[in-house]
């Protein structure tokens, strides 16, 4: 993992926003259709409800509007759109579409880490602003119920569809970002999959087992090059999959859970949504005050892994 080269033009968050979907499917919903239950998925996963409908680029509109309203930005100040997602509505042109009807005027494009799709996506646009780009949109976005298996209970109690964007905006002096790592390892892919066309393929429990490996190790690397600990740590926002993947990342990064950011109860697994949608539910709880150290960490298919270390607001300790 490479450092951030000392001098490099810093950006911070300075706008958020999400999305889900109005419709709800609870457990018990699909405890008719299947052979589960509502205890069952609540003790193995966390998960309450989720929500399922719409399109990625509808989606992404609306999570992407409200970030540049809360960022005070008109749509011609950003000078690049980043979409992560596992699931485009169309072959190529979602990213495109998102820019079009946000009326923004620069380039677009998605990127595609499976549930780690965010976490790429975040350090792309910050390398964008090293390079001279003053803003970008970032905007993590999945629709995953259009590719779950709803016969399948060993996929469909877990996944679901939303978004969450942020703007970030390029600053004098330090940024946020103080350190990243991005992970790949693709002799696993076959442990979690999806064949263009087809649906989400898992092996659940040695998906879990690695889950937990890639977060902490991912984890650990971007606190050593930040020069934090984990006591450092005011937050940390975990990809949102199972609460007892997070639990353990916890237990093993000796995080208190406390500190960590959840909403997979009523959102499911929103793949590269469900970092920022945990990340603008704990801004909006008010859980991150300025100078706070944030992780965010990611996991998923390929397998994929990345960290974000961020210093919140920006600027020196
Ligand atoms: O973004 C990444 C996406 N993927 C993941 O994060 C998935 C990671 N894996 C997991 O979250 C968990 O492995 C699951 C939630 C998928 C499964 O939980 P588990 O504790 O690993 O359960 P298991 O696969 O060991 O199954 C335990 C039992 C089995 O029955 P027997 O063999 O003990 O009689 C399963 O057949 O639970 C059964 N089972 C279910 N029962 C009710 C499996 N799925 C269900 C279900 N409802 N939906």
């Amino acid at each position: 993992m490479p450092a951030i080269r000392p001098g490099a033009t810093g950006a911070v968050i300075s706008g958020w926003g999400t999305a889900l979907p109005e419709k709800v499917i609870s457990n018990d919903e699909l405890a008719a259709t299947m052979d589960t239950s509502d205890e069952w998925i609540r003790t193995r996963t966390g998960i309450h409800e989720r929500r399922v409908g719409g399109s990625t680029a509808g989606l992404s509109v609306e999570s992407g509007r409200q970030a540049l309203e809360m960022a005070g930005l008109t749509p011609d100040r950003i000078d690049v759109l980043v979409l992560a997602t596992t699931t485009p509505d169309k072959q190529w042109g979602t990213a495109s579409l998102v820019q079009h009807e946000l009326g923004l005027s620069c380039g677009a494009i998605e990127v595609n880490a499976a549930c780690s799709g965010f976490m790429y996506g975040l350090v792309q646009a910050h390398g964008m602003i090293a390079m001279g780009a003053d803003r970008a949109l970032v905007i993590g976005t999945d629709t995953l119920s259009r590719i779950t298996d709803w016969d399948d209970r060993g996929t469909a109690p877990l996944f679901a569809d939303g978004s969450g964007a942020v703007v970030l905006e390029a600053v004098d002096g330090p940024g946020q970002l103080l350190a990243w790592d991005l992970d790949a390892d693709g002799s696993l892919l076959p442990i979690l999959w999806a064949d263009v066309g087809g649906t989400i393929k898992m092996e659940g429990k040695e998906v879990f087992r690695r889950a937990v490996r890639l977060m902490v190790d991912s984890a650990e690397k971007a606190m050593t090059q930040a020069g934090i600990t984990a006591d450092d740590v005011s937050l940390v926002v975990p990809h949102q999959a199972n609460i007892r993947i997070i639990q353990a990342a916890c237990d093993r990064l000796g995080i208190p859970i406390e500190r960590a950011a959840t909403v997979l109860h009523r959102t499911g697994n929103t793949s590269s949504a469900s970092i920022p949608l945990a990340l603008a539910d704990a801004l909006d709880a008010g859980r991150v005050q300025h100078g706070d150290l944030v992780l965010l960490v990611g996991f998923g298919g390929g397998m994929t892994a990345g960290s974000c270390v961020l210093r919140w607001g920006g600027g020196v300790e």
